[in-house]
Formats: C-alpha cells, sequence, structure tokens
C-alpha cells in the first residue's frame, strides 16, 4: 500500500474528498428521496434525467446523479431499476427526453460518447468491456485510440496499477479470469487519461478476495484525482468506499446520501442491504 497516511479502507483523505468543505444540506434531509439531490459540486452530473430507449416507455424518471471531485459516487438499487441505463445516459448512449449532463462546468448533453471521451470521461461497460480475442496489450492500445502522443507511460502506469496485467500483456484477453478482465477493462479506459472514470459493475462475477483488490485499485485510482462513478451489485461494500451513495428504484432517484448515511438508513438496509 502506498501511504501510511491513508491507513484503512475508504477514500478517506479530507484534502482530496472535501476540497469545499462539506454539504449544508442534512444527512436526514437528502436520504429522504423527496428532493433532487445537489448536485452543486459536481464535477460530473446527470441531472433531472428522463429518458428510454428509441421509442420506448420512459426508463429514467427526474434522476439526478452526480460525482464530485476527489470523489467516489455509487449507485446501488435492484436488478432492472435504471442503473445501466442512468451511467449509458451521462455517457450519452442515450436520447435524454428531459434534463442534462454537465462535465466540469460545461453542459455537453449534445456530445457523441466519442466526443465526451475526448471531453475527458472514461466509461467501462457492464458487458462486452474487453476485446476477447486481442491481447491485453492489444486491448489497451485499443483504450488510446483517441490519443496521438506517446501511450507508453500511460501503459506503464496501467501496468503498475494491475502488475498481473504486464504479466500476462502477450496473452488474449478473454483467456484471462474474471477478476484479471475487469482490470483490463479498467486499463483500458484509463488509457485515454481520463478526468472522470464511470464502471458499470466493475465487479462483477468475481470472488469476495478480487473484488476487495479491485476496489482497493479503485481507490487508488480516485486518490490520483480522478473521481469515479461506479455502479455495484455489490451493495454494502461498495457502499463502504463511498464518498456518495445513490439507491436508485424504478428509474429514479430512492436515496441518496453518504455511503455511510445509507449504510446507517434503516429503510435502505431493510429494502436494499438485506437487514
Ligand atoms: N437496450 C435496451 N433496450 C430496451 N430496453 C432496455 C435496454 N437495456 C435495458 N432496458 C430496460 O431498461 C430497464 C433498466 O435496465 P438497466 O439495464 O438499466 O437496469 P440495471 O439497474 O442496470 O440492472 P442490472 O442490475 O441487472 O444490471 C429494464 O427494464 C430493461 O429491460
Ligand atoms: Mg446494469
Amino acid at each position: 500500500m502506498s501511504d501510511a497516511g491513508y491507513g484503512g479502507r475508504g477514500n478517506k483523505d479530507a484534502s482530496i474528498v472535501n476540497p469545499r468543505g462539506g454539504s449544508t444540506l442534512s444527512p436526514a434531509h437528502e436520504t429522504s428521496g423527496e428532493t433532487t439531490p445537489a448536485t452543486d459540486n459536481a464535477f460530473l452530473a446527470g441531472r433531472n434525467m428522463s429518458g428510454g430507449y428509441g421509442k420506448g416507455p420512459d426508463i429514467l424518471h427526474d434522476c439526478t446523479i452526480a460525482v464530485n471531485p476527489g470523489e467516489i459516487a455509487v449507485i446501488v438499487g435492484p436488478n432492472g431499476a435504471g442503473k445501466s441505463t442512468a451511467m449509458k445516459a451521462i455517457f450519452g448512449m442515450l436520447d435524454l427526453r428531459q434534463g442534462s449532463v454537465v462535465l466540469d462546468g460545461t453542459d455537453i448533453s449534445a456530445l457523441s460518447p466519442q466526443d465526451r471521451v475526448g471531453a475527458g470521461m472514461g466509461f467501462v461497460p457492464q458487458t462486452s468491456n474487453i476485446f476477447p480475442s486481442m491481447s491485453v496489450e492489444e486491448n489497451l492500445e485499443m483504450g488510446a485510440f483517441i490519443r496521438r502522443d506517446d501511450i507508453r507511460r500511460t501503459m506503464e502506469q496501467v501496468y503498475d496499477l494491475f502488475p498481473i496485467l504486464r504479466d500476462k500483456r502477450r496473452q488474449m484477453a478473454g483467456e484471462l479470469s474474471g477478476g484479471q478482465r475487469q482490470q483490463v477493462a479498467v486499463g483500458r479506459a484509463l488509457m485515454t487519461e481520463p478526468k472522470v472514470l464511470m464502471l458499470d459493475e466493475p465487479t462483477a462475477g468475481v470472488s469476495p478476495i478480487v473484488m476487495d483488490e479491485l476496489f482497493d485499485r479503485i481507490i487508488e485510482v480516485a486518490r490520483t484525482g480522478i473521481p469515479i462513478l461506479m455502479v455495484e451489485q455489490n451493495a454494502r461494500q461498495a457502499l463502504e468506499i463511498a464518498d456518495r451513495g445513490y439507491v436508485l428504484v424504478q428509474g429514479a432517484n430512492a436515496h441518496t446520501g453518504t455511503g455511510k448515511d445509507l449504510l446507517a438508513d434503516a429503510e435502505v438496509r431493510r429494502s436494499f442491504l438485506g437487514g
């Protein structure tokens, strides 16, 4: 581990986590679910998003998701709640019928996903997030597709973060274990040197030990100053490392608060964390 000052789990360095001295909203107000979550300090925010697929019905209903500078924000909720849809909406893969997406103070609602990558967004989707028949290194090179400069330094940083990928760099990505494939997917997204990283279920299908390991790496990335917005099925563990948590139900904000608040909220515990 890197720095003794960061002892224990969680993204707890106050100088990174809370540069502006914290929210003025009380936890009770925020976890009520009645009001739109605040996005004032957000580095990336999808605000009041409504929309669905093609001409189908709305999946998202006035949904607001945001991540602040230096923070980890986590979206949890039941299967089919619209978590991936919210991520796709923020990344520009869904036509919003209402709402907007703001990145670093700029409204990017009209940008294509590729242009959002150019603007500094890295996205690891829930499925098909690697090229299985390409080597690990080729996957990383593909990740850097928008760059015209020297990518070797970034690749070394990815290999430093995930040393196993350096050992396996000539191997087909599809031959790796689930946890290693997720490392390739995250590494690929890091190759564009994003200003913010979005991860849809980065620990899907991995063992608890590998999940812990991946969370540690994700915290490490956040500490380099890249805010992280992630969807997680492992709600309890994810909220433990979350500066901010969103519980989505049927495409709408049900509960919002710090990870700690949500873990302590009786209703959230009963309905979403198994008591
Ligand atoms: N490509 C699509 N076209 C049409 N409907 C879709 C599409 N993808 C998802 N949906 C629908 O949108 C709703 C929300 O799905 P979504 O994948 O966003 O949920 P989720 O919260 O990510 O679920 P999970 O926990 O299973 O990943 C579901 O009713 C789903 O059937
Ligand atoms: Mg999903």
